[in-house]
């Protein structure tokens, strides 16, 4: 019997990911068995992000290098799914003829009849819901036997940054009900799942379109769940975090003890044209709130470097409030121009070599404190939860902190994914803790 083999690339953010999973758990059902191999597949999905116009490019390349493998292989499908697909819908045929289909990001249940549909015509084909279309209809949880799973919370966005395209690609938050949430985290459980990660573009708005709960209300039932070690969420919008949630992870067993609080930027001038909802004074006290509950947490967050209209006293600024925040760790965006978005049209856009050198400066002050940090942890003991043998080397292992710190340690013991292990810190780096397993305390 012929195995037919299928392969998604996914490109963009954690919601993508869980989107993919869930894609090939259908593929699954319609009999196609999962390959890493791009030439063995007989259906390839593209699950494709434009947040930036870098990861727009990189899709571009890929579709164009898929295009001799269909010509090699006729019988080939080609989808573009995700957020791209919704964003540039029929004109990506034009752009590549060889694409079969274009799936939006609502329409995710319907990648099997599309697939039949083209098995049958082989025509360009097209499912498109509009982004605020409604709820994407529930799809079946990802199979399989993995330690750690990504459950969506709340689909799309009500915020409207100035700079994000998110909202008019994934249109506006629907909540998830959280019974549904519950049953699936329990079948997880029931199947060996140790970690969980909550999805959503604004978590903390979780609930706030239905009578169930809130996002505290949902944590509170989770954490519940016997089995589930790890509970994880992203994203947090700084203004809708409040203090019954953060009182909520105080108490509970297994809600992890990192805090994502993407601050995006570090003048108030910056942040009102970016409409982010918030004052740097308010996100300071939050801050603080946060250390002074959980002294323990780690707190990292997300920056936009050269968003339209930023000055050297606005930079000046944001190296401030970073050198006074010292996160554990700062993801860092060059801003992209987005088009439809109200700050494509700003003025004062900043040029590529001013945004690129700006960039560097600041990673080089935020390298240093996160080395700084880190290197307090030596000798320390720290908890993790057993993730496997690292990329380059079997016999060294890894796993993360609740703090959401990575940690390399050399396998001396009987340790298996899913564990949870002590770790005494000896080299502590920018990006990653090396250390020693205590096996002797080994729970
Ligand atoms: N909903 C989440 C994140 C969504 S996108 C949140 O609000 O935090 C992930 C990150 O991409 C954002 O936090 C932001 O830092 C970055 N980003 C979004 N649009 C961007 C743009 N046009 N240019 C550069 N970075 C962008
Ligand atoms: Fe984009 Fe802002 Fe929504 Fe995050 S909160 S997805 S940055 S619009
Ligand atoms: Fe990208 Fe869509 Fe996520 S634009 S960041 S994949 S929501």
């Amino acid at each position: 019997m012929i195995h037919y083999k299928y392969m998604i690339l996914t490109y963009g953010c954690q919601m993508n990911e869980s989107d993919s999973q869930r894609m090939g758990t259908q593929l699954e059902i319609l009999g196609y068995e999962k390959t890493l191999v791009l030439d063995e597949a007989d259906v390839i999905l593209l699950n494709t992000c434009c947040v930036r116009e870098s990861a727009e490019n990189k899709i571009y390349g890929k579709i164009g290098e898929i295009k001799h493998l269909k010509q090699a292989k006729h019988e080939l499908i080609f989808g573009i799914v995700g957020c791209m697909a919704q964003k540039e819908g029929e004109a990506l045929f034009k752009r590549a003829p060889h694409i079969d289909f274009v799936l939006g990001t609502n329409n995710i249940h319907e990648l099997n009849n599309i697939i039949n549909d083209i098995k049958l015509s082989r025509h360009h084909m097209t499912k498109l819901a509009p982004a605020d279309g409604g709820i994407p209809q529930e799809v079946l949880p990802p199979s399989g036997n993995s330690l750690s799973v990504w459950i969506p919370i709340m689909y799309g966005c009500n915020n409207f940054c100035t700079y994000c395209i998110v909202p008019y690609v994934r249109g506006r938050e629907h909540s998830r009900p959280m019974h549904s949430i519950i049953e699936e985290t329990k079948k997880y459980s029931a199947d060996g799942v140790k970690e969980i990660t909550l999805l959503g573009q604004n978590v903390n708005s979780y609930g706030k379109d239905m009578p169930e709960g809130d996002f505290a209300d949902l944590l509170y039932e989770l954490d519940k769940i016997d089995g589930i070690e790890r509970i994880r969420y992203m994203t947090s919008h700084p203004r809708d975090l409040n203090d019954k949630v953060i009182e909520t992870i105080k108490n509970s067993r297994h809600i992890c003890t990192h805090f994502h609080l993407p601050v995006q930027y570090g003048s108030d001038r910056i942040l009102k044209a970016m409409n982010r909802g918030y004052s740097l004074e308010y996100y300071r006290k939050l801050a603080e709130k946060v250390r002074k509950a959980i002294p323990e947490c780690s707190l990292t967050t997300d920056l936009i470097i050269g968003f339209p209209g930023e000055t050297d006293a606005d930079f000046e600024q944001m190296l401030t409030f970073l050198r006074q925040m010292r996160y554990d760790a700062a993801y860092t965006f060059l801003y992209s121009k987005r088009s439809g978005t109200p700050a494509a049209t700003m003025d004062n856009q900043v040029s590529d070599s001013v945004k690129k050198n700006r960039l560097n400066q600041l990673m080089s002050i935020q390298n240093e404190i996160s080395l700084q940090i880190n290197e307090a942890f030596i000798n320390k003991t720290v908890q993790v939860m057993v993730e496997g043998p690292s990329r380059t080397d079997a016999s060294v292992y890894t796993g993360r902190t609740s703090t959401n710190k990575i940690v390399l340690w050399q396998k001396n013991g009987t340790e298996k994914a899913g564990d949870i292990l002590n770790v005494r810190i000896t080299h502590p780096q920018t990006w990653i803790l090396k250390g020693e397993a205590q096996y002797a305390k080994e729970k």
